[in-house]
């Protein structure tokens, strides 16, 4: 299977993953051979990159670790806001990252495709498995890593809350149309919203609140001074997954390794050095079956 750019399928190609919608529902199979209308369609969904069978490289198969039915149930209770139900889901991330951990068989090799529509659950699912192959190689507890998923699936629940009804809590004027200044304040929406939530702990709210602070405290959201920013190990882990998972997706080539050179480049003052090498032990260095934009296939 090659991982290839929209713009490079071409008429007969042979979808090898499934492609689901926001609801679950599959929308095309893995081995539809995809028609002139298919990709058209495909890209309407603003889909970037997709899994396609190649010649070259048949014998690789790159897998996810979380199958994908468990993955819909994840997103489904992202989508509706279901707290306790996250909680539980994040038992089971952490359940099959120590159990890939046992087989030997942790890789950063997956992505998925991802339409507009399902692009932020599925963000936060890869973040909470990359979260949690930080946390495990940095030794943390099974407990605590169940934590880290936890504040890592919810960390841009600040994107998903209802506006309305915080910005009345929080008795803030906002005016929608600033998309901008709705983005720097996620992080302080989600963890507004997890404020009701006693049985969250402080330390995945931490998490949550303070996933786009910098190693340097630089970042957002800026209501809250450099010199009061304290995020705890959860929130340093979350940045790194989240910035790795954006920028492999999102740097136009969708290429992990431009994304691998991004946290690179960052050590000290965007991201922190020990965790960035802890993350380096399981990343995909030369990306198994990725081509990139200009449809060269690299191993
Ligand atoms: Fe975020
Ligand atoms: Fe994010």
């Amino acid at each position: 299977m090659v991982y290839i750019n929209i713009n490079e399928l071409k008429v007969g190609d042979i979808l090898s993953e499934d492609l689901y919608n926001d609801n679950g529902a599959v929308l095309l199979r893995n081995g539809t051979k995809l028609t002139t209308f298919a990709i058209e369609r495909l890209k309407l969904l603003g889909i970037n990159s997709l899994y396609v069978e190649g010649e070259i490289d048949n014998d690789i198969k790159v897998q996810s670790l979380m199958p994908n039915s468990f993955k819909n149930r994840i997103a489904s209770n992202l989508k509706t806001i279901s707290i306790s139900s996250t909680v539980y889901n994040a038992k089971n991330v952490v359940s099959y990252v120590l159990e890939a951990f046992k087989l030997n068989n942790v890789s950063l090799d997956y992505m998925e495709n991802r339409t507009d529509e399902t692009y932020l659950f599925q963000h936060s699912i890869a973040v909470a498995e990359i979260a949690v192959i930080i946390g495990k190689a940095l030794n943390l507890e099974e407990e605590t890593l169940e934590d880290l998923a936890t504040s890592a699936l919810l960390h841009d629940i600040g994107k998903l809350v209802s506006r309305k009804d915080l910005v009345k809590q929080l008795e803030m004027k906002l005016d929608d149309k600033d998309e901008n200044f709705l983005y720097k304040i996620h992080p302080f929406l989600g963890y507004s919203y997890l404020y009701n939530f006693p049985e969250i702990k402080a330390t995945v709210k931490n998490g949550i609140l303070f996933h786009h602070i910098n190693e340097n405290l630089q970042g957002f959201p800026d209501a809250i001074a450099p010199q009061k920013r304290k995020p705890y190990i959860f929130a340093k882990i979350i940045q790194i997954a989240d910035a790795y998972d954006n920028a492999r997706h999102f740097n136009g080539t969708n290429n992990p390794a431009l994304a691998l050179e991004h946290l690179k480049s960052g050590c000290d003052t965007l991201f922190n050095r020990t965790i960035v090498e802890s993350f380096l032990e399981y990343a995909p260095v030369f990306p198994g079956s990725l081509s990139n934009s200009v449809g060269e296939t690299k191993n």
